[in-house]
């Protein structure tokens, strides 16, 4: 049994961030942060356009930004959010250009700032085209230097532990639930550890891998939405998926998708049919650059019409030089499949990219669960609405994880270990010989949630999704039960839980907003 003040779990932007902040304010508190795979491995290392934040009063505002979000957002937004978020980017973008975070500046020494899809003006910090490589690189030396860190790299957060699992549940059981910290698989000893905790934080990122083809890696599994339901946390809004208009396409098809980022098309990049006609017009008075949910329509009905299976990015008209100064991973990518950008078009696809609901937390990123913390895109904060804007993700993730933080080292002296938690049980388990049924049911799983529960869905399609989840589920909790557990087998429980509350919560939506769209409803 491991004992800590501060239990992190995740090492993207959000968690590490939360435990920089809790470990500077105080020197005498242990922090652990437990991570899933290698410590720099998330959707945050694989962000590309930036972070919006108002950084120019001449030219942009806060006003600006706050109606670009609302906008984005189709109504649904939580306006209060919106306005916390934008006003207190500029403080936290400063903070993590202080622990030595790099952006991309111009000539004049000014920040080069980026333009993206549903943006009235230029507002996108970038560190070139690989931006989120570059803030996992600072903050891990960040978090290298601070003594009273713990990082766990390979391991693999399974459940929290709460009342549910204590003993005298019988007693407490009408009670609000407490977290006390979470069971921990280790990877490498394949032991299950149990981690008791004042505060935990979960910041475990997306969950993309929910469909087949997505723009996050393997991680991405809605872990945290999966922990955050069994323990009976509030869950919100999963059902606006945000898929991104120009993953590149390839075959055989690469997971994850490669990433075109939409600062391209900010940089004056065009869509194309396959014919070489240009479309997005017909849809927006914005073109390439209207938010996401319209552009990845627009990309779907195109295909749809045509049967094709990829549209075009044309670039060939664009400045190469200043091109290549902004983007060169993605122009090493095409180079490296013989796409020479000032010759060829980029064929994209629409992918999986965002999940904009997840635990729903308060303006201190507290859940619904009592010293639970949730912060980053597994989260709900009510930012969003039905569709985010593109770079609000890593600056809501910013603000929310020094909201957390004040909030949560006030509570921390109040507060002790747990000392009744049991140890992981591995009662009437044994080592599971039907490996078959996770790697199939993981890929059902995905194949169900692409073909019945993407852009576009209909209350058919819905419910024949349910029905299908609902076999799988029931397999793989039977597996569970008598099972050793296995990363894997996590995983897909997670992944089923995920969608089913993607399903089940789009089927209660009664009208078309944002990402999301019901044919029935048109
Ligand atoms: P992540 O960065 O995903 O970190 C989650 C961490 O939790 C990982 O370390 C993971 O291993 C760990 N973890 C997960 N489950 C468990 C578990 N069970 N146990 C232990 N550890 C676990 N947003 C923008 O604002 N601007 C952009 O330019 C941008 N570009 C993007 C490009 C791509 C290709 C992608 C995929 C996303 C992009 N986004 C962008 C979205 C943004 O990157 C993410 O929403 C954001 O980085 C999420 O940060 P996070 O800390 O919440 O989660
Ligand atoms: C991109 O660079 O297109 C991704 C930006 C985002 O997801 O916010």
């Amino acid at each position: 049994m491991i004992q800590t003040d501060y239990l992190v779990i995740g090492s993207g932007i959000a968690g590490l961030t939360y435990a920089l902040r809790v470990a500077n304010h105080n020197k005498n508190c242990s922090v652990t942060v437990v991570t899933k795979a290698e410590k720099g491995e998330s959707n945050t290392k694989y962000a590309q356009g930036g972070i919006a934040t108002v950084h120019d009063l001449d030219i942009d505002s806060f006003e600006q930004h706050i109606q670009d979000t609302l906008v984005a957002g189709d109504g649904l937004c939580n306006e209060a959010v919106v306005r916390m978020v934008v006003e207190e980017g500029p403080a936290r973008l400063q903070e993590l250009i202080d622990w030595g975070v790099n952006f991309d500046e111009n000539h004049i020494g000014d920040f080069d700032l980026g333009k993206e899809g549903g943006h009235s003006q230029n507002r996108i910090l970038h560190h070139k085209d690989i931006t989120g490589y570059e803030i996992e690189r600072a903050l891990l030396i960040m978090i290298g230097k601070a003594e009273n860190i713990t990082v766990l790299e390979e391991h693999y957060a399974i459940d929290f532990i709460t009342e549910h699992h204590l003993e005298s549940r019988k007693t407490v059981r009408d009670t609000a639930i407490t977290c006390f910290g979470a069971y921990v698989l280790d990877k490498n000893q394949n032991e299950v550890k149990t981690i008791v905790s004042k505060i935990t934080l979960i910041a475990s990122g997306g969950s993309g891998q929910a469909y087949t083809t997505t723009t996050n890696p393997s991680i991405a599994t809605g872990d945290g939405i999966g922990m955050a339901y069994r323990a009976k946390a509030e869950i919100e809004d999963v059902e606006f998926i945000q898929f991104h208009p120009t993953a590149l396409y390839q075959l055989p098809q690469e997971s994850p998708a490669f990433l075109i980022s939409e600062a391209v098309r900010g940089f004056g990049a065009k869509l194309r049919t396959a014919k070489g006609e240009f479309f997005m017009r017909k849809y927006d008075d914005r073109g390439e650059l209207a938010s996401r949910d319209i552009v990845a329509r627009a990309i779907d009905t195109e295909l749809k019409a045509s049967g094709d299976n990829y549209v075009f990015l044309d670039c060939t008209h664009l400045d190469y030089k200043e091109f290549k100064k902004h983007f060169p991973n993605i122009l090493n990518k095409c180079a490296s499949l013989g796409i020479d950008v000032r010759k060829k078009w980029i064929p994209v696809v629409t992918a999986a990219h965002y999940i904009c609901g997840g635990v729903k937390v308060d303006m201190d990123g507290k859940t619904s669960i009592k010293n639970l913390y949730a912060c980053g895109e597994c989260t709900s904060t009510g930012l969003h609405g039905a569709n985010r804007l593109a770079s609000n993700s890593l600056l809501e993730a910013l603000v929310y994880s020094q909201r957390s933080f004040v909030s949560s080292v006030k509570e921390l002296d109040a507060l002790s270990f747990n000392t009744d938690v049991p140890e992981w049980d591995t009662t009437n388990t044994s080592q599971n010989k039907e490996n078959i049924l996770i790697t199939h049911g993981r890929s059902s799983v995905q194949k169900i949630m692409s073909d019945y529960v993407g852009i576009v869905r209909s209350n058919r399609r819905l419910k024949s999704a349910e029905k299908r989840l609902s076999f799988i589920y029931e397999e793989t909790e039977e597996l569970y039960k008598e099972s050793i557990i296995s990363v894997e087998l996590c995983e897909l429980r997670n992944l089923i839980t995920t969608a089913y509350l993607i399903c089940e919560f789009s089927m209660k939506r009664k009208e078309n907003k944002g990402g999301f769209f019901n044919k029935d409803f048109v």
